[in-house]
């Protein structure tokens, strides 16, 4: 059965002729300054700000990335445009605004953990409304590429590695930033990014090249887009990578095909950062005219920081290798976004505003609660949670008090002093029941020495001993023999996660381990908790600790968040959204990858390593659930079949479950599906001894898939079902059933 493709909401006749009207007016140097964003360095004081006025009156820019101006300052630059151009098309201000603005959240791949959309809308609700007061009306968010390789630091910036449920976080988003009128004074424009597959970069290697094929990029890479776009995304932003050779600021298939054609897409495209000069280095343009030339005609409408297009783009016009109506068509998609953004009509932000936007005890309640949803606790022996007759707590390592790693890898408007670290989090927690010693043990990274040889050459100083000016593994053992209990918090630094930010090991950084390890020795029972951007393949904290509680990078309300886990005033709930490798020689693992012509070979002859340390969807909470039988219940009228199971509380304290559907379809003649995908999720609170029925209907749209052609199809046939705690390898089990599936059944 298909089913007919969505597609964007257009836009009202009043916006259209509006923008023609506009447009109407333009010469060409105007037209193409619309399609040219400046960069105004980290801060504009780097910049003289008097260096912009003039091409601004000339119309020559028509947007500001990263502009971190005082809200003064914005509308200085923004009074040049309005008052001093012959047409007064006010700038639009673009900023990264990733997981929160002045209130930091958890990063996007902690807070996908939580498997609840909700919490992404109220979050970007927050960051919309603060960003918006800082005179901010675009942001580069949501980050709708797909993580399944541990290597790319920018998985930190994902809702992990499956489709579906990125789709849910990115959607929810959109709907956080954009609200239902993105006029409105606290809300900003949406950027779907990065357009697209960038997240299947080879060997886990930033800005590296991807080969997609047309099936995996329909199933895995462009669901998140299609839903954001059909419910009315205004921005795209176009990728770093290249597919099959071809960059992606200058992909005809993916942008216009795709973006424009199919999916009727009516906003905008900015490349990335710099994307359209890349071409050259690509090798696919020959200079800074093709780059435009190619990348405006494929699709991409505005340029990102290079100036080529407003260098070069009227040549290409006078030449006739590039036709007005290209221009012209550009040019109306930013008109387009920039009166539904509301500019036209308000292009000025309210300079007092800021500071009574920020950081409300709403958000930081909100955030509070996102950090205690977002963590994933992978072991518990039952030492958690902590007992109250604790006296004596030692909390050891480098990010038990360090408030800028809390704030994660992008966070440009948080401030240190705004962080509650774990530290405080656990002090206010245990109050005067127990002394708590804070030792931080080693440095989180100890900086490669290197030197420089005579022909300029960089390379490592073998001969330099690692420094570690914070190296105090003693006092460390000495502060663990003394208390009951080491709260050990590990992990990787921000530094190392984010963009440009691909590792070769996924382990513990500087002399981290080797803490752990001596922590180890003196027998004291040890809760780890693990602060990154991405998995690691920890096992030997995941054998040696007690418990182990992984917490990302979770923003400004770090410490409380641990601390309501820890105590036991919040039970653990998260979900891995990404599935933690037992080793990095597995990468690229994912639960959702094929079942192969022989699934139960080809495993590695020089490890014992089949499955992942930690599967997707995996997460322990304080209590145990168990899951009955799958039953596929059909009524065999036009009613979607269900299925059906009971899951029981067996454990001994209420808890919630986040039960999942998984789905495969055992023969498509598309293109074999993968071996397992999940297709819907329900948490369930129970107490002790409860039990509930969750039931799932099998509708199209969770049976189904995309074509080649873009289309969504079911087919008839044979399905497994499962309905289970986390991912697994597909095997059909207990946990799942068989299922056929017939239209007639489905209704039409
Ligand atoms: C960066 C990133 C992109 C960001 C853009 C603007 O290089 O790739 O995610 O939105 O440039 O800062």
């Amino acid at each position: 059965m298909t089913t007919t493709r969505k597609t964007a909401p257009q836009i009202s006749q009043e916006i259209t002729s509006r923008v023609e009207e506009i447009l109407a007016k333009m010469t060409i140097r105007e037209k193409i300054g619309q399609l040219n964003q400046v960069f105004s360095g980290r801060k504009i004081d780097e910049r003289n700000l008097e260096d912009y006025i003039e091409p601004i009156r000339a119309g020559e820019i028509g947007s500001f990335v990263w502009a971190k101006l005082s809200p003064s300052d914005r509308n200085r630059l923004q009074r040049e445009a309005v008052e001093n151009s012959r047409l007064g098309i006010p700038l639009i201000f673009g900023m990264d605004i990733i997981h929160g603005s002045r209130t930091t959240f958890p990063i996007s791949l902690g807070l996908s953990c939580a498997f609840d959309p909700n919490l992404f809308e109220k979050a970007q609700t927050v960051a919309s409304r603060e960003a918006s007061a800082e005179g901010i009306d675009w942001i580069f968010t949501p980050m709708c590429d797909i993580a399944r390789d541990p290597r790319w630091g920018r998985v930190a910036e994902t809702c992990g590695e499956d489709p579906y449920l990125s789709t849910l976080c990115n959607a929810a988003q959109v709907r956080g930033l954009q609200g239902e009128d993105p006029a409105a004074p606290d809300r900003v424009a949406a950027c779907l990014k990065h357009y697209v597959g960038y997240g299947a970069s080879t060997g886990g290697r930033d800005y590296n090249d991807t080969e997609i094929t047309e099936w995996t990029l329909r199933n895995a890479h462009l669901p998140q887009f299609h839903e954001c776009v059909s419910d009315g995304a205004l921005t795209v932003m176009s990728s770093f990578n290249a597919i099959g050779g071809i960059p992606a600021v200058a992909n005809r298939h993916t942008l216009t095909e795709i973006l424009r054609d199919e999916w009727r897409f009516p906003g905008f495209v900015v490349s990335d950062w710099g994307a359209v000069r890349e071409t050259i280095n690509w090798g696919y343009a020959a200079d800074a005219a093709e780059a435009s030339r190619l990348s405006i005609t494929a699709g991409n409408d505005m340029d990102m920081l290079t100036e080529h297009y407003i260098k070069t783009l009227e040549g290409e016009v006078d030449a006739g290798r590039v036709p007005i109506a290209v221009v012209d068509e550009a040019v109306r998609r930013v008109l387009r976004v920039k009166i539904r953004v509301g500019l036209l009509d308000r292009p000025y932000v309210d300079e007092a505003a800021y500071e009574a936007a920020c950081m409300h005890e709403a958000d930081l309640k909100l955030a509070r609660k996102c950090v205690s949803r977002s963590v994933v606790m992978l072991r518990n022996d039952g030492i958690l949670p902590l007992s109250p007759e604790l006296k004596n707590v030692a909390l050891i390592g480098p990010f038990g008090d360090d408030a800028l790693e809390m704030h994660g890898c992008w966070s440009e408007r948080g401030r240190p002093e705004d962080v509650v670290t774990l530290a405080k989090g656990l002090r206010d927690a245990l109050g005067e029941k127990a002394e708590l010693s804070v030792v931080k043990g080693c440095a989180i990274n100890t900086t490669p020495k290197t030197k420089t040889l005579q022909d300029g050459k960089i390379v490592a100083d073998e001969s330099a001993p690692p420094e570690d000016a914070d190296l105090q593994i003693e006092a460390a053992v000495a502060a663990a023999r003394s208390a009951e209990l080491v709260i050990m918090a590990v992990g990787e630094p921000c530094g190392m996660t984010g963009e440009n930010a691909s590792r070769a090991y996924l382990n513990l950084t500087g002399n981290q381990q080797a803490l752990f390890d001596a922590v180890v020795e003196t027998g004291t029972p040890i809760v780890t908790i693990v602060f990154s951007g991405r998995p690691l393949c920890l096992p030997e904290v995941w054998k040696k600790s007690s418990a182990v509680l992984y917490a990302w990078q979770p923003g400004v309300q770090a410490g409380n968040g641990l601390a309501d886990l820890l105590t036991g005033a919040v039970s653990p709930t998260g979900r891995l959204s990404m599935s933690v490798p037992a080793d990095v020689g597995q990468v690229p693992i994912f639960y959702n990858q094929y079942r192969t012509g022989r699934p139960n070979s080809g495993q590695y002859r020089d490890a014992s390593l089949r499955d992942p340390a930690f599967w997707f969807g995996f997460g322990l909470t304080y209590s145990r659930f168990e899951y009955g039988k799958v039953d596929i219940v059909s009524d065999g009228n036009s009613t979607p079949a269900q299925a059906v199971i009971t899951i029981k509380n067996i454990g001994d304290c209420e808890a919630k479950e986040v039960a999942q559907l998984y789905v495969r379809q055992l023969a498509c003649k598309e293109g074999a599906r993968p071996r397992q995908e999940l297709r819907g999720f329900q948490r369930v609170t129970l107490n002790p001894g409860e039990e509930t029925q969750v039931r799932f209907e099998l509708t199209d749209e969770v049976l189904g898939y995309v074509s080649r052609q873009g289309e969504s199809y079911t087919d008839n046939g044979g399905y497994h079902i499962w309905i289970m705690p986390h991912a697994g390898r597909g095997d059909l089990g207990e946990s799942g059933a068989l299922y056929q599936h017939s239209r007639e059944v489905a209704g039409s």
